[in-house]
């Protein structure tokens, strides 16, 4: 039977194990990430799909409807027993589509309490800082996310959308668990980021994992390795991502059982290292 647990796991800040095919529950949400899901039972029977399907780490954030997502992880799977549950503060939704990072150190400390209550957790495994504000001194920000680890109420910190310079500042200051950045087989930006995070056994958390781009066309080395293996390209550019590095959680997200499925499947394909390779020079033209 499919399980996520065939991903193999990891151990973030060296400790907390999880299943490195995670979930992304920001689309458990309305259109523009705003408001309630269009589609509210087939939400919720995901989130509720996530344990039996054996992922135990999910990525959600306070501006994620806002607050509709924290809120229904809790409604459907609180006590979380053998879940991870990961969020993130320090963007502002005005409205659909809209987000704007604010990281005054009053502003991520109150987040990180109103996410917890929300949770429903005494402390939160693991926080991100959503985005660093360029309006406010970064230092500032870390001290934040310091104090929050010293006073007990977030376990781990992680860092979003961030340079290995953005990250050593961090790491002066608190210990940087994870880094959340966009990363898949057609979007290789933050390889150096990455290559960072391995040596030093950071999670990297890469979302848009599914993207394969232009690759994901009829036609294409991606189409026929997916072929070869019985699979849809979304699941060989998951399998693409796992290869590529041990400290990499994937976080797929989506509102769909048949796409949660579809995705945790991918836990089952190995590809070889020629398939790798091939995708992987394929995708750099
Ligand atoms: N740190 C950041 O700044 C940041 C930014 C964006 C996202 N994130 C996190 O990363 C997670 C993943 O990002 P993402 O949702 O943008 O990208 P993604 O997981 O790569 O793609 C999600 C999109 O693909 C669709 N999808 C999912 N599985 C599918 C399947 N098997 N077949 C066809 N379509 C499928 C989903 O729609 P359906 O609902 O229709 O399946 C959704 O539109 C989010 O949930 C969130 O936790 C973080």
């Amino acid at each position: 039977m499919t399980n996520a647990a065939k991903s193999g796991t990891f151990k973030i800040g060296g400790e907390l194990e999880v299943v490195r095919l995670g979930f992304g529950a920001m689309r458990v949400t309305g259109p523009g990430i705003w408001g309630d899901p269009t589609d509210p039972i087939e939400a919720r029977r995901t989130l509720n799909r996530i344990p039996e399907l054996g992922i135990n780490f999910i990525d959600t954030a306070d501006s994620y409807g806002p607050s509709v997502s924290e809120e229904l992880i809790r409604e459907t799977l609180h006590p979380y027993e053998g879940l991870v549950i990961a969020t993130k503060g320090g963007l502002v939704r005005p409205g659909p589509e809209i987000w704007n990072p604010f990281g005054r150190p009053d502003y991520l400390i109150q987040e990180a309490h109103l996410s917890r209550r929300r949770l429903g957790v005494k402390r939160i495994d693991l926080w991100q800082l959503h985005r660093i504000d360029a309006n406010v001194p970064r230092g500032e920000q870390f001290a934040a996310i310091k104090s929050l680890i010293d006073d007990g109420v977030i376990r781990f910190a992680g860092l979003s959308e961030v340079s290995v310079a953005e990250i050593e500042a961090a790491r002066a200051v608190f210990p940087v668990a994870t880094v959340q950045n966009r990363y898949n087989l057609a979007d290789r930006t933050s390889e150096a980021v990455l290559d960072y995070c391995t040596k030093n056994g950071i999670g990297f958390i890469p979302w848009f994992p599914l993207a394969a781009g232009s690759l994901a066309k009829p036609g294409t080395v991606l189409d026929a390795i997916a072929k070869k293996h019985h699979a849809a390209p979304s699941q060989i550019a998951l399998a693409w991502v796992l290869k590529r590095s041990p400290v990499i959680l994937p976080i797929p997200g989506t509102a769909k059982v048949a796409h949660l499925e579809e995705n945790v499947a991918a836990a089952d394909i190995v590809l070889s290292d020629e398939e790798f390779a091939t995708l992987d020079k394929a995708a750099r033209k």
